[in-house]
């Protein structure tokens, strides 16, 4: 079966093409435009042109679409799917609405990681992108559910808020990566909310928060001192979302941890969980996407079109949902 991919939730319009054999799904093609820095020139313009192109497929190749309907912003989210009815109805090509968290979950699937099988599971995956902070429990790729989320900001609305507030660009998570490379994390501590609460939720409205008055105290903000504060951030990010996924592994038993989610494409959380995993869970399986992965992309809605059967309404009752969960 070959998919086309539309993921339009945020910053991108994305799209990719993939074909499942029996176990493995192998990757044609993945297209991604970011809003971020060539706006004027593809600004709201979906590549499934491109996608088709680079896998050397026409529409009429595709068996079907998997379009991302929600959470995210609705007008940004609507490119996407009205687009992607326009195909389905045109070409009378089964389609289907899918979460995009599951997306994130779900491109643990492609290559060059081997496929998730009975044996992987329970599992549990830790999403942390620029809206949403959750843990999630899997039983299997299509039974799963929320143990844990954030009660205020998502962990990179954190890097993203923070590094405003030292003056760096959107988005702040690879900006303070970089710079945290730099610094000292113990030059100031800042607060690891919730990290002694005893369940899997999370809270970063705080650190922004500290941040912000250490900021404001400081009698100039020096290059030097943005790299020290950068480490600290990334650190106070880093325990909570380390410590969290570990516990929530150790207390479902789980053989596998999953990451999914633009954060989780960050070097210091990466080196860090698998250091504390190995430690106290030896037997646990930590398994990374590719850094490629971990952001928005037409893939994230390819996968999880996989495991999810497009509904026999077709393209007519297909419709965005802002706001839908997991
Ligand atoms: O999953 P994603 O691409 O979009 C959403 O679904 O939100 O995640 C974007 C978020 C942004 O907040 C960005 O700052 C953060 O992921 N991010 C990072 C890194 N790369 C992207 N955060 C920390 N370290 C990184 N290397
Ligand atoms: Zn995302």
């Amino acid at each position: 079966m070959r998919i086309l991919g539309i993921e339009t939730s945020c910053d991108e319009t994305a799209a990719a093409v993939i074909t499942t054999a029996r176990r493995a799904i192998a990757i044609d093609s993945s297209v991604v435009r970011s809003q971020i820095n060539i706006h004027q020139k593809y600004g709201g313009v979906v590549p499934e042109v491109a996608a088709l192109d680079e896998a050397g497929v026409s529409i009429s190749d595709i068996d079907r679409i998997a379009v991302t309907r929600g959470p995210g912003l609705i007008t940004s989210l609507m490119v996407g799917v009205e687009t992607a009815r326009a195909l389905a109805y045109t070409h009378d090509i089964p389609i289907v609405g899918i979460n995009h968290l599951f997306g994130h979950i779900a491109v643990n699937q492609l290559p060059p990681q081997r496929p998730l099988t009975a044996r992987d599971f329970p599992a549990v995956c830790l999403i942390a992108s620029g809206g949403h902070t959750e843990l999630i429990l899997l039983k299997s790729l299509t039974q799963y559910r929320k143990i844990g989320q954030t009660l205020d900001d998502a962990a990179g609305e954190a890097f993203d808020k923070t590094a405003k507030l030292m003056g760096l660009p959107y988005p702040g998570g690879p900006v303070i990566a970089q710079r945290a490379a730099k610094g000292n994390p113990n030059h100031v501590i800042f607060p690891r909310p919730m990290l002694d609460s005893g369940d899997f939720n999370f809270s970063f409205s705080g650190l922004k928060t500290a941040v912000r008055y250490h900021v404001q105290k400081l009698p100039k903000l020096t290059p030097r001192t943005i790299d020290h504060l950068c480490a600290a951030v990334q650190q106070a990010i880093v325990d909570v979302l380390v410590a969290k996924t570990v516990m929530a592994a150790e207390r479902h038993n789980v053989k596998t941890v999953l990451l999914g989610g633009g954060v989780v494409a960050n070097t210091a959380l990466r080196q860090q969980l698998t250091e504390q995993l190995a430690a106290t869970l030896p037997q646990t399986t930590l398994r990374f996407p590719p850094v490629s992965y971990c952001g928005d992309n037409g893939l994230l809605a390819a996968a999880a079109g996989v495991y999810t059967a497009p509904p026999t309404s077709g393209w007519r009752r297909l419709r965005v949902d802002p706001n839908l969960s997991l």
